[in-house]
């Protein structure tokens, strides 16, 4: 059995389900760039500042970019018995160069350490999301450019309410992704501050330069106070709490996406390369994708609550249960990328069906309220009018007809303020066209709103 790097109190071996209990390696491999990235920054310091001579910092540094590139090619098996990546690497290290490896911990824990490799870790996928995010925001602005003029109703509790646009309604979701990639990039300001130089959590009495670390590894702050250092995991809760807002807004475009695609609503069909069939029912094509993304949000929000109850009682500093901090950010950021990319390609996919859209908002009343706005144009208050509106639909509803079909007898003889002119005014093209305020469903406002977006795509 492999000697740990820290037997030298110990009388006898751990038990095996200790080992097993104890160890991370099996998930927390996954920070072995990030763990030799710091590694490498570390040594060059302790070589720098003569703590340990330049040669052998210079012969760790060569090593462990061999391990590294190693690691890459699949040569390295992990072992469980070096715990974790930490220990892992500098034992194979210690294993290829003996004594010279055996400087590399000098002045620093696996404390700092660990907590070194998940801020770059944060650092490193904040701006991956990001990227994933920008691309589906540049899918929605492609489609919403085609349907600047593809009349839908617009939904109040899931009521017909008024007509927008289907460009409109997309770029709702635009403005709310447009917040995520804002808030990822709050998150990897809280994690661009370098814990390491905190040590187990008192410094060290050696002189490191944390500054030129900071640098080596682009980080724009130090950790102040070294017992904060080592037990700040907030960064990591920003980022589950970012990943569960944007799952948060990806299930309600998904539960969008799976009414409009029911034979009810059929606002949209789903291409055939992202849906999925029936074990018995030979006619259903299925909205899996949505569904498993409005259901994968439930685990987001699990990994969220996992790590702030992990939290909640740990006095300071580090406790092993922060250990347990990698596997709901892993978890998250596996869950948050696969989401994006897949419900990207889906809604980049969909056939839109306009007449139904358009049916939809022609039979539901949508432009009531611009009934009432006419009337409002010709002297009467608006909380009359809303009345006067009222009392129209009840016709309607009682004679199977529509605002637009009813006659101009029939409008009269509710109130005989009423002319022609209120056809014009309650066409839902007009409806439209007329709400051209800032942020408002007019096409020349959204082919603005359009472009202002793509402006600001290339400096999000
Ligand atoms: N695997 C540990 C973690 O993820 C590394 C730090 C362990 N430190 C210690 N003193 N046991 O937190």
């Amino acid at each position: 059995m492999t000697k740990k790097l820290w037997s030298g109190r110990f009388q006898k071996e751990t038990d095996a389900l200790t080992d097993d209990f104890n160890s991370s390696i099996s998930f927390d491999k996954r920070l072995y760039r990030q763990d030799i990235r710091g590694s490498i920054a570390h040594a060059k310091m302790l070589g720098k500042q003569k703590i340990i001579a330049q040669e052998d910092a210079d012969l760790i540094v060569k090593t462990l970019e061999e391990i590294l590139t190693d690691i890459q090619n699949n040569k390295i098996q992990f072992s469980e018995t070096m715990e974790d990546i930490h220990m892992n690497i500098e034992s194979i290290l210690i294993d290829r160069i003996g004594n010279v490896g055996k400087e590399l911990h000098t002045g620093r824990s696996r404390n700092d350490q660990v907590a070194t490799d998940v801020h770059l870790y944060i650092k490193d996928i904040c701006l991956l999301v990001i990227d994933d995010i920008k691309s589906l925001i540049s899918t929605l602005l492609d489609l919403s450019a085609q349907h600047t003029e593809t009349i839908v109703p617009g939904y109040t509790h899931l009521q017909r309410a008024q007509p927008i646009t289907f460009a409109h309604q997309l770029l709702a979701y635009v403005e709310m992704f447009k917040r995520d990639i804002k808030r990822f990039r709050q998150v990897y300001e809280m994690a661009d501050a370098l814990p390491l130089g905190a040590g187990a959590l008192a410094t060290t009495t050696y002189p490191l330069d944390r500054y030129y670390v900071a640098k080596e590894l682009d980080f724009s702050n130090i950790y102040l106070n070294s017992l904060d250092a080592v037990s700040d995991r907030d960064f990591c809760i920003d980022f589950l709490e970012a990943s569960s807002v944007v799952m948060m807004h990806l299930s309600r475009f998904s539960e969008e996406v799976v009414l409009w695609c029911t034979s009810e609503f059929h606002f949209i069909t789903l291409d055939d390369a992202f849906s999925t069939g029936s074990s018995i029912m030979p006619q259903k094509k299925n909205p899996d994708i949505a569904e498993l993304v409005r259901g994968k949000t439930g685990r987001t929000y699990g990994d969220l609550i996992s790590l702030l109850t992990t939290m909640k009682g740990i006095p300071l500093a580090y406790n092993k249960d922060m250990q347990e901090d990698k596997e709901p950010i892993f978890d998250a950021f596996d869950t948050i990328e696969i989401c994006l990319k897949t419900f990207t390609k889906m809604i980049a996919t969909i056939t839109v069906n306009k007449d139904a859209m358009y049916q939809a908002a022609a039979h539901g009343f949508a432009n009531a309220t611009d009934a009432a706005d006419w009337l409002v144009k010709h002297g009467i208050p608006f909380r009359d009018a809303h009345g006067i509106v009222g009392e129209l639909v009840y016709d309607c509803i009682q004679k199977g007809k529509s605002l637009d079909t009813l006659s101009i007898e029939e409008y009269k003889q509710i109130n005989p303020i009423f002319d022609e002119s209120i056809y014009e005014a309650i066409d839902l093209h007009n409806c439209v066209s007329q709400r051209k305020i800032v942020g408002g469903p007019a096409k020349t406002t959204v082919e603005r709103a359009i472009a202002i977006n793509k402006g600001l795509l290339k400096k999000l």
